[in-house]
């Protein structure tokens, strides 16, 4: 267990080199199932979720190497169709193999999630695309197991644009016989990334970033040479430290195309951004103004970005209505805001945060990886030192968190 200590910080000055997309690696570790011979993804973040997809890769036959920043990834003709519990308990994302696993071998047998920290989190839009694609799906002993000798191109209609649903069909759909229409797709950037390396690989996919993606299904798929996209919700959390501590930093390989609608709310709140070269330039020098925010599926402020605007909003001047519209239980963090001197109330999916001068460093707890970087963020403007327990979930989703905030002139340390 360790514990991250953070105190009074600021101006924040310097360059900040911004990593591969968690939300995308796992999901092209996922895909690598699909085709056997030898990947190797660059740009690959050194967190703790990459070493677990690894060990689930692992556990299903695969060969996995890590390099520097790389992952060499070997699949065998045969693989086992399975995530056990242990696995997919320690990370949700895991669910995404049910789709590659089910396009290439028949069959997959996949743990049930189950809720987490930001409430239920259901699976059911994901099982329903891979029944209209031609599965059976059935459940024992809490698995989900699947089965199809061959899935069949169909038109699906997604309730919501669902991340991880539009992930397992679009895997599952370019091993299909025939074209795959999937609907109101989630257009996550992370999504283009996955829909591109499967297009390396010799898929036949339209339309990703879009709401309609057009699969037309092929026979086999070959292995490839990939970078992942940079990670705009690691680049998000740099940005909020700026704006709570203020400074002038440069975060060096963001994609500031895939933030637009955060760097437009930054810039209400006094943030001002720009692009700069390979990366994105962000200044902040005064204290924050409050605004509104509302999550919405990408390209509309993500929910991921939430608990670090929170974190801001509560030293800014005013008041800010914050609603959450995808995980109805993302608040866990708010009460330890309130500890360290936060002005926040709650109700249902909405938060009304009031400005406070100052916070006030506490000891508190990381429930998750953003929020536990929330926290953090907090603590950058608040006096005194914040203690913040079981910091393994930031090293979840950041590489070298501490230090990528050191590098500014953060006065930030870890303790385990
Ligand atoms: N939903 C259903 N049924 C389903 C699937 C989703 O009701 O079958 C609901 C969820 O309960 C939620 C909403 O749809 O209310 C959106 O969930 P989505 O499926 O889009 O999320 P996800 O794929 O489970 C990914 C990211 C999350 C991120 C969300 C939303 C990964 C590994 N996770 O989750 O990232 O918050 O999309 O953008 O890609 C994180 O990085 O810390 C993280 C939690």
């Amino acid at each position: 267990m360790s514990t991250l200590i953070v105190r009074p910080s600021g101006p924040l000055e310097g360059e900040i080199p911004i990593g591969g997309a968690k939300n995308s690696v796992l999901k092209l570790m996922a895909a690598t199932v699909l085709a056997e011979g030898t990947f190797v993804l660059r740009n690959v973040p050194r967190i703790a979720d990459v070493a677990w997809m690894g060990d689930l890769l692992t556990h299903m036959g695969l060969t996995v190497e890590v390099g520097d920043h790389a992952l060499t990834i070997t699949t065998p003709a045969d693989v086992t169709p399975e995530a056990p519990y242990e696995l997919v308990e320690r990370m949700r994302a895991s669910i995404v193999v049910l789709g590659p696993l089910l396009a290439r071998h028949g069959e997959a047998h996949v743990a049930l999630p189950g809720g987490d920290d930001f409430g239920p989190r259901p699976i059911d839009m994901h099982l329903k695309a891979l029944e209209e694609l031609g599965a059976e799906v059935t459940f024992e002993h809490g698995f989900v197991h699947a089965r199809a000798a061959q899935l069949t191109g169909t038109r699906l209609l997604l309730e919501f644009p669902s991340v991880g649903a539009t992930e397992n069909a679009l895997m599952a759909a370019v091993l299909a016989k025939g074209t795959t229409v999937i609907d109101n797709a989630a257009r996550e950037a992370e999504l283009a990334d996955l829909a591109s390396f499967l297009n390396h690989m010799g898929a036949r996919i339209r339309g990703a970033g879009s709401s309609t993606i057009t699969v037309e299904g092929v026979e086999t798929l070959h292995p490839v040479d990939h970078t992942v996209v940079a990670d705009r919700i690691e680049a998000a959390t740099y940005l909020a430290a700026v704006g709570a501590a203020g400074g002038e930093v440069i975060l060096r390989d963001a994609v500031p195309a895939h933030m637009t609608m955060l760097v437009q709310k930054l810039g209400e709140m006094g943030v001002r951004c720009s692009p700069d070269g390979d990366g994105l330039w962000a200044m902040a020098r005064h204290r924050l103004r409050s605004v509104d925010v509302s999550t919405l599926p990408y390209p509309g402020l993500a929910t991921d970005y939430k608990p670090l605007l929170v974190a801001m909003l509560t030293v800014a001047d005013g008041v800010g209505i914050v609603t959450e519209n995808l995980f109805a239980g993302r608040w866990r963090y708010v009460d330890d805001l309130v500890r360290m001197g936060a002005d926040i109330r709650t109700e249902s999916h909405h938060a009304v945060v009031r400005g406070v001068p100052r916070l006030s460093g506490a000891p508190v707890r990381a429930p998750d990886i953003r929020a536990g970087a929330a926290l953090a963020v907090a603590g950058l403007a608040a006096e005194g030192e914040t203690a913040i327990a079981d910091a393994h979930h930031i090293d979840r989703g950041y590489e070298d968190f501490v230090g990528k905030l050191r590098g500014v002139g953060a006065d930030v340390e870890r303790r385990d």
